[in-house]
This record gives structure tokens, C-alpha cells and sequence, in this order.
């Protein structure tokens, strides 16, 4: 199966059922602390593009309105039994980072965790998120990106492997980059993390705020 056959009606079912006993770890050791600080601050109507199996939920202030967008069933279904155990205000919504079903200026924030390496098209979906995220509002993200020197090379190469076990995610995207030189927003916090247990995985963590007035597509 290529990433163009994969459909969202089908999913990943298994990468679903391993996904939360596989971050345990990481997510104890490392990733806590990164959503917590991505979560610092939220208020008014958020969107968690591609939710997954709503690991930021628990980080969300109880009185958020959130749109977890997540277009894969299993994942959802997770997802949804998840948000039922907090406060605040989760809608789950069947949709893709491509195509969100929302008028523009929608969202004081957007939030994206792993999920701009597993869209297929980061392009269209960084079109929507600078559709439905307010002037002034903000886009932040935290993505694995493509490693440098020899470990960038191994990502090259097990990059076509990794697609299919980890859910249609892209190993070697250059998130990072591409999401800096968005010039419909404005980078307010970037940081780029590659050492420690990061060192074969590199991280981005950052804050865009969406710029008021006219932009061009770019
Ligand atoms: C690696 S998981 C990350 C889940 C979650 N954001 C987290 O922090 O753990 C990537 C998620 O993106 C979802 N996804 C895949 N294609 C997508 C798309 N085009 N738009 C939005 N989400 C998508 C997948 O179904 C999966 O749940």
C-alpha cells in the first residue's frame, strides 16, 4: 500500500492500539514536559489537529473549547473515550489537516503534536491552518523533523519502512524549516532539541502567531 491508497475510512488499526504503550516512556521521560509547555497559557477555541489518541488532553485547562480533529476511526474512537474523563470542552471531528470544516479565523490557537510528518500534504494543511487560526492567534507545534549528518541519511533510508509501520508518518520531513519561513506568520518561540534521547529523533518546538492583514499564499 502506498501513502495514496491509504484512505481515512480504513485507518491504522494496529498503530492505534500500540500507540499509547509504545510513547509511555518517551512520554514519561521527555514529551510531558514539551506538551505542558505547548499547552501554557491556552484559552478561548482551540484546534488539536490530528489528536490522535488525545495525548494532550490531559494538559489542556479545563476550560478550553477544543476541536480534536482526527480523520483516523481508531484513533478517534480512543480519543473520544479519553476526553470523556476531562473538563474541558472536547468535540472529536472526523477530518483531515487538508480539508478543515470550519470558517476562516476560527481558532485563537491551533495546536499540532506529531501530526504535520504524517499529513500527506503539509503544504494544504499549513494553507488551512493559516485559514482557520485568528489574526493575532497562534499555530503551535511540536514535530519530529529530519535528522542532520549520518543520522539524516538513515532517516533518508528507513523512511519508506517507517511509513508503514507508524501510521503513514514521513521520517525525513524538514517540518521545521518549512514552518519558519512561513511568512503568514510570525515566529514568536522556536526551539530545536537534538540531543540526549532527541539525538536520533530531532524535535522542533515553537509558537507562530498568525499575521494580521493581507498575506499571499506561499
Ligand atoms: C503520531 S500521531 C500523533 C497524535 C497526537 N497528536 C499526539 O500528540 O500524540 C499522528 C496522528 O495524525 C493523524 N493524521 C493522519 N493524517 C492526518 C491528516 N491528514 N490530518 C490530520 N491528522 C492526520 C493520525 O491519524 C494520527 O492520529
Amino acid at each position: 500500500m502506498s501513502a495514496g491508497d491509504h484512505t481515512h475510512e480504513s485507518g491504522y488499526p494496529l498503530f492505534a492500539r500500540v500507540y499509547d504503550p509504545v510513547m509511555a516512556l518517551p512520554e514519561r521521560l521527555l514529551l510531558a514536559d514539551h506538551r505542558a509547555q505547548l499547552a501554557e497559557g491556552l484559552s478561548g477555541t482551540v484546534l488539536d489537529l490530528g489528536s490522535g489518541t488525545g495525548a494532550m488532553f490531559p494538559h489542556f485547562p479545563a476550560d478550553l473549547t477544543v476541536h480534536a480533529v482526527e480523520p483516523d476511526p481508531h484513533m478517534r474512537q480512543r480519543a473520544a473515550d479519553r476526553a470523556a474523563g476531562f473538563e474541558a470542552d472536547i468535540e472529536l471531528v472526523d477530518a483531515g489537516g487538508e480539508q478543515l470544516p470550519y470558517p476562516d479565523d476560527s481558532f485563537d490557537t491551533a495546536v499540532a503534536v506529531f501530526v504535520l510528518c504524517t499529513v500527506q500534504d503539509l503544504s494544504a494543511s499549513l494553507d488551512e491552518l493559516a485559514r482557520v487560526v485568528r489574526p493575532g492567534g497562534e499555530l503551535r507545534f511540536l514535530e519530529h523533523v529530519r535528522a542532520r549528518g549520518v543520522a539524516g541519511r538513515l532517516h533518508d533510508a528507513l523512511a519508506p519502512g517507517w511509513f508503514h509501520v507508524a501510521g503513514g508518518c514521513t521520517l525525513n520531513r524538514r517540518t521545521g524549516e518549512v514552518l519558519t519561513r512561513d511568512e503568514r506568520f510570525e515566529l514568536l518561540e522556536f526551539e530545536r532539541f537534538e540531543s540526549g534521547l532527541s539525538r536520533l529523533l530531532p524535535l522542533v518546538r515553537g509558537r507562530l502567531e498568525r499575521r494580521r492583514g493581507s498575506w499571499l499564499p506561499v
